[in-house]
């Protein structure tokens, strides 16, 4: 997993809890890296799951809502860090299939070691959007959180949902639709 992810986990768990909190939390943790995170270095994806583990431990969220609170922030960082691909996109279902078309591949440009998911948009059919995901990581709540990111973006009356279909490694189905 990239630095840039925890890095900007790391800020989120200043911002929405404290710093004290991401003190604690690293302290707990004992990661391999130290911590110490660039935006290019790759990192064991293990680690995310033992600071998502200890955030829970010391703030009682469950991980899944730490996870999707997590993606609606760092949607909020991709559209401040990464402008051009956002540039002439106006809807979210016209920036959802672009995720995979586009944003990954210019990602994998960047990062050609980055571990990315799949994804297959179908529709829209009568307003209503699905997204299949699929992914070795396996994080379909921090996608969940991205996709919400994605629609308050664009503020547009949308919600979705998710369900596991299973599989491996598994799918998840997002659908995206009126409120
Ligand atoms: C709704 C929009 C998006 C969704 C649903 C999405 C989904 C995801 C998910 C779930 C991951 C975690 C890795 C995995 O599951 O395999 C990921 C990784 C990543 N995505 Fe996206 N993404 C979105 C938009 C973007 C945008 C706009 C950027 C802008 C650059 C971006 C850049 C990245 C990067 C850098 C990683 C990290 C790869 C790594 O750690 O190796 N994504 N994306």
């Amino acid at each position: 997993m990239k630095g840039i992810v925890f890095s900007e986990f790391l800020e989120l768990v200043d911002e929405e809890f404290s710093m004290e909190t991401c003190e604690q939390v690293l302290e707990m943790s004992d990661l391999p890296s130290g911590g110490a995170y660039t935006a290019i270095g790759t990192y064991d994806p293990q680690e995310m799951r033992t600071l998502l583990g200890n955030l829970h431990e010391v703030t009682g969220v469950p991980v899944p809502d730490l996870l999707q609170t997590f993606g609606r922030y760092l949607f909020r960082f991709f559209v401040t860090s990464f402008p051009m691909f956002f540039e002439g996109v106006s809807s979210t279902f016209e920036f959802l299939p672009r995720v995979h078309e586009y944003v990954h591949v210019e990602v994998r440009k960047l990062y050609p070691d980055a571990s990315l998911p799949t994804f297959a948009c179908e529709g829209p059919v009568d307003g209503v959007m699905t997204m299949s995901y699929r992914s070795q990581s396996d994080l379909p709540d921090l996608a969940e959180g991205l996709i919400q990111g994605c629609i308050e973006h664009y503020d547009e009356p949308l919600q979705s949902t998710m369900e596991r279909v299973g599989g491996d490694p598994p799918e998840t189905i997002f659908t995206i639709g009126p409120k």
